[in-house]
């Protein structure tokens, strides 16, 4: 058990965990938006940004992806915090003017955001998709590439790999920003371009999966595909 002070109130915490699951666990706000809480943290959108102490000063750190640690002090609602938040929100807005998801943000950080209708849908380089697609469903067919060091000069972007990808759409849920485009009409879904063949529910006649993210699961724990055709809600 640790045991930890965050904005001047002792709190106690479990081994292993992070100073923004702590937070949440105890009703303290942090704003975030590259963390899901079943993904491994990636610190990009620096936004859960909070301060401790760390031989006497006070540092600055992403929360999402810091270790706590037993004694440590946290401050997450300073100045320093509240202008560290603001800047990193700035400068997402900056970047993507009128992506809904970047403006709320930073109409949430004090950031002054123009009027009007967000029609924009840009990817935010969150890693969302990349890390669900790696993380949960495991094939790999979302990347980043020209990211991080020994990048070229080209601005950082996610590949998609067609030949890898099995159409489950995980990545479409997931996106904040709707950057991702899912489109399912009769037989047919349509992700990243690529049209797959949905398979209909024996039971109800719902068109329910596609057909490859069946033969993935079946060849990945062995259940034949006959036993894969009842949708979730016919079970
Ligand atoms: S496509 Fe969406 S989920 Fe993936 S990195 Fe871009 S914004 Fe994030
Ligand atoms: S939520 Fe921590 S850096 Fe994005």
């Amino acid at each position: 058990m640790l045991n930890v002070t965050i904005d001047g109130k002792k709190v106690e915490a479990k081994d292993g965990t992070t100073i923004l699951r702590t937070c949440q666990e105890n009703h303290i706000p942090i704003p975030t938006l590259c963390f899901h809480k079943d993904l491994m943290p990636f610190g990009a959108c620096r936004l859960c940004v909070v301060e401790v102490k760390v031989n006497g000063k006070w540092q600055l750190t992403t929360s999402c992806d810091a270790a706590l640690k037993n004694k440590m002090e946290v401050r997450t609602n300073s100045e320093k915090v509240k202008e560290s938040r603001k800047l990193a929100a700035e400068l997402l807005y900056y970047k993507y003017p009128s992506t809904k998801a970047v403006r709320d943000a930073a109409k949430s950080l004090g950031v002054e955001v123009a009027e009007g209708e967000p029609k924009g849908n840009d990817c935010i380089l969150c890693g969302l998709c990349t890390r669900t697609c790696h993380e949960i469903v495991g094939v790999d067919a979302l990347k980043f590439v020209d990211r991080g060091l020994g990048r070229n000069l080209a601005e950082p972007r996610i590949e998609y790999i067609a030949d890898a990808c099995i159409g489950c759409g995980s990545c479409a849920y997931v996106c904040p920003t709707g950057f991702v485009k899912m489109e399912s009409s009769g037989d047919r879904r349509v992700i990243w371009d690529k049209s797959f063949k949905m398979v209909a529910c024996e039971t109800c006649g719902r068109y329910f999966a596609p057909e490859d993210q069946l033969k993935w699961i079946s060849k990945k724990t062995g259940v034949p595909m006959s036993e894969l055709l009842v949708c979730t809600s016919c079970k």
